[in-house]
């Protein structure tokens, strides 16, 4: 089967035109996996996805993660985790209100972090005037690492962070639950490399949040001084996210947007609210442990 695929006129993302719910071949489905490694974020419009479909496709990438917070997993769909802001009858979010509000990169805290990420757009906020609201913003970090003067390349090289999940940085009011001393405990530090190198492509990419990331250690095993990571830390994320490094997904019903986790940060944005509702079915593939 042929697919057809249309890069975006930015440093990251292509839409593949494919209608997912058809049988997927070996040949079409080689040809869709080194479309989203050459490109980094892909995405299909128009889609008509069951829940079934939807997590099919995704274990086409690999093992599917369950989320952490089971709360906002969609009932009889453990592998689908809801994002969204809409409440139930008794006022409570049906899914995670406010993920993705800092750049990140999903399930970096594991030791065997996200391969990538599969968000299915099931509604879409819009404006008084009919524009989407809610966008996604994808940051592509290898052009990031690519871009980095020689002097930071040999600066950050066989350096690791330390991913910590509870110290995420939350939005004010966030509604979502605290961390559970069992979460807590699931949940240790994990250090990775600051730059990794893709299993696949061979690519290097910049690894670090600053929501996330609390430290850093040096090759002989140990700390750099707190100030000095969390400074470095901070100006290697604001590297990656400059413009000429992101591509900002405007969403519509029906978009299957994915990502690949080891090559790119995201962040989604907030500009709406309750009565505009925004909901998102989002399965997340593991992937190998960073290198
Ligand atoms: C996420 O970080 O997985 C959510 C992204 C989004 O809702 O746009």
């Amino acid at each position: 089967m042929q697919i057809s695929v249309k890069k975006c006129d930015a440093a990251v993302g292509a839409q593949i035109v494919f209608d997912l719910s058809r049988p997927l071949d070996a040949a079409t489905f080689a040809a869709l996996e080194a479309a989203f490694h050459d490109n980094i974020v892909v995405f299909f419009r128009d889609q008509q996805l069951s829940e079934e479909q939807h997590i099919a496709f995704s274990r086409r990438f690999g093992e599917l993660e369950i989320h952490i917070v089971k709360k906002y997993l969609l009932p009889g769909y453990p592998e689908i985790l809801l994002v969204s802001n809409v409440k139930n009858e008794a006022g409570e979010h049906i899914g995670l209100a406010d993920a993705g509000f800092t750049w990140h990169s999903d399930v970096s805290y594991r030791e065997f972090p996200s391969r990538c990420s599969l968000l299915y757009a099931k509604e879409v906020p819009h404006a008084p005037d009919g524009d989407p609201l809610g966008d996604t913003v994808f940051a592509n970090c290898i052009a990031a690492y690519d871009a980095l003067p020689e002097t930071m390349k040999r600066r950050v090289a066989g350096l690791k962070a330390i991913h910590r999940y509870s110290s995420r940085r939350r939005v004010d009011n966030s509604p979502r639950p605290r961390l559970t001393a069992a979460q807590l405990a699931e949940t240790p530090d994990v250090a990775h490399p600051v730059v990794r190198t893709h299993p696949v492509t061979r690519r290097k990419a910049i690894y670090v949040t600053a929501g996330e990331c609390v430290g850093i250690v040096v090759p002989n095993g140990g700390a750099m001084p707190e100030d000095e990571a969390l400074g470095l830390i901070a100006e290697l994320d604001a590297h990656c996210v400059k413009p000429q490094f992101c591509y900002r997904h405007r969403w519509q019903v029906g978009d299957l947007v994915m990502w690949d986790n080891a090559s790119a940060m995201h962040l989604a944005i907030c500009d709406y609210a309750l009565p505009q509702r925004r909901l998102m079915h989002r399965t997340t593939v593991i992937g190998d442990r960073p290198t």
